[in-house]
């Protein structure tokens, strides 16, 4: 009854918003009634992160230098000169933050295996035992506590060695190197790690490192940026071909030698903004459908159907690499799951039929070249942003863009189970309030929420929602400015003290809250400053 009459209010919220021309700053400012019971039985909750970016201890115990912590190094690289030296400090706190994650609630914990870690050398040397004595410490205090890992074997950062020896992920033989990464993943964990992630964003990561020149090795051509090395028009199309084939590889030796005892599934995550036309010009509405094929459906065509999208066959010429067919085969049908991280959305402009030159900062460049799809993407129409603007350049607040996008996945995908593997707030730079009462970071996910609810009420197979992310971390290229976590750590000491929408999420969990606030008060949440004041 009550279950009936919370959907009820749910659905005349989203009627209402969806009336209003306005409808995504209504729906992120306005309280939203979302509860877990509005999800599926066995639905997972959880909270993600990724090893770099919280494990620190980069020289530790056999660690090896990876691909991040020589860019790190290199000036100007990271906002305010951060490097992830010591990040958070996971590695030697990661009790604290397993208990952490047991006093949210959760189902379920995301979180990414160092390559450096494990194989410093990659296959051209041995296991590193210390690092698997971690990762297999990690999986079992959650599997202890009723928390199932749900692991990615690659996140952004590998080995240097291989940066050195061949270029990294320009090269086929990065392919084997993941491979035999994965395999020991495979043989170390998974007999107890039933849900893998081959390789974190590959759209994203080859768009950052190949393309934009933003994320190491830093490559790049103009108009998209002046590196020393690089050609943005094709480099990026050559990582995400070797990315794709080292996952089909890897879920082959999984399905043949693994998967019958260990009884795991195997998907790949993919960075997925949603886009919307910037006018009603039939042109800018192709322009919106090939901003999601040369982006979201550049990774998944080919784990899917087995090749690249029809879209960018069209538009791409000899530089798009093609498949030879016995590759084809073990792409087709080599996932699971997809995991689709998604935030925001934008507006998208053709560029095939008028003008995209780019002239200053509020644009990016390249936008007329067939890597981008010809398109323009933008987050304004006529000087009115798309949604409230968040920590993150191109990060706008759409929450409806949740329901859309699964609703993109589910169609083009015939309804491949789902998880939303990353979906989170940053707060615009420097807002304390941020530190405690974040209540924007709240009503972000509240709402963001129920357009998920909404479109799995609509039948998309959607089996899970991880959040980005447990705690303030290493955001990559902005150090520590831009900060997702629903927990604080103290810069100085590295203590982690829960933010208000830490109490919102695990009384969402506990399925007890209308009010974020004074309920479910039984309840309590790790908070690193009190247990250190108790135990002294
Ligand atoms: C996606 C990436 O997987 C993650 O590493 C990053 O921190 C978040 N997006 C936020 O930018």
């Amino acid at each position: 009854m009550w279950k009936k009459f919370s959907s009820t209010i749910t659905i005349v919220f989203l009627i209402l918003c969806a009336a209003a021309n306005s409808i995504v700053k209504a729906s992120f400012e306005d309280e939203v009634d979302i509860k877990r019971s509005d999800f599926p039985d066995g639905f997972l909750f959880g909270a993600a992160t990724s090893s770099y970016q919280i494990e620190g201890a980069n020289l530790e115990d056999g660690r090896s230098l990876c691909n991040w912590d020589v860019f790190c190094h290199i000036k100007g690289s990271i906002a305010n000169g951060d490097s992830a030296d010591i990040a958070e400090d996971h590695y030697n706190r990661y009790m604290e933050d397993i208990e952490i994650l047991h006093s949210l609630g959760v189902d379920a914990y995301r979180f990414s295996i160092s390559w450096s870690r494990v194989l410093p050398r990659g296959k051209f040397g041995g296991v590193n035992q210390a690092g698997i004595l971690f990762y297999n410490k990690i999986i079992d205090n959650l599997l202890s506590r009723g928390i199932e890992p749900f692991v990615t074997i690659h996140h952004f950062d590998y080995p240097q060695e291989l940066e050195n020896r061949y270029g990294g992920w320009l090269s086929h033989l990065m392919q084997e190197d993941f491979v035999h990464f994965a395999e020991i993943c495979f043989q170390s964990f998974g007999d107890r790690v039933k849900y893998w992630c081959t390789i974190n964003e590959p759209n994203l990561f080859s768009e950052f490192a190949y393309e934009r020149g933003t994320y190491p090795p830093a490559h790049c051509s103009p108009p998209f940026g002046n590196c020393s090395t690089g050609n943005s028009d094709v480099e990026p199309l050559i990582a995400v071909h070797n990315m794709l084939l080292g996952h089909a590889k890897t879920v082959k030796i999984y399905r043949e030698r693994f998967k019958s005892e260990q009884r795991g599934v195997v998907g790949i995550v993919v960075h997925s903004f949603m886009y919307k036309p910037l006018t009603e010009d039939k042109r800018d509405k192709e322009a919106a459908d090939r901003a999601l094929a040369f982006n979201i459906a550049w990774i998944l065509d080919p784990v899917v159907f087995g090749d690249y999208p029809p879209e960018m066959r069209h538009y791409h010429g000899s530089e798009l690499p093609k498949f030879a067919s016995e590759e084809r085969i073990i792409l087709r049908d080599s996932i699971d799951f997809i995991g689709i991280n998604h935030y925001a959305t934008l507006y998208a402009k053709d560029c095939i039929y008028s003008s995209c030159i780019c002239n200053d900062s509020s644009c990016t460049k390249g936008s007329d070249r067939a890597i981008r799809g010809f398109v323009y993407t933008a987050a304004e129409r006529d000087g009115v942003p798309i949604g409230e603007p968040t920590g993150m350049a191109r990060f706008f607040v759409v929450p409806r863009g949740m329901e859309e996008i699964v609703e993109y996945a589910k169609k083009r995908y015939l309804n491949k189970p789902m998880f939303v593997t990353e979906n989170g707030y940053s707060s615009p730079l420097n807002k304390v309030e941020d530190y405690h009462h974040d209540v924007k970071r709240i009503n972000y996910l509240k709402s963001y929420l129920a357009f998920l609810a909404r479109a799995i009420r609509n039948g998309a197979d959607v089996r899970g929602y991880f959040l980005w992310t447990l705690m303030d971390d290493f955001e990559w290229v902005n150090g520590y400015s831009v900060r997702f976590g629903i927990y604080r750590v103290d810069p100085q000491t590295l203590n982690r003290t829960p933010k208000l929408s830490a109490s919102w999420f695990r009384n969402f969990l506990s399925n007890c809250s209308l009010n974020y606030v004074e309920s479910c008060n039984s309840i309590s949440l790790m908070n690193t400053d009190e247990s250190r004041a108790q135990s002294e």
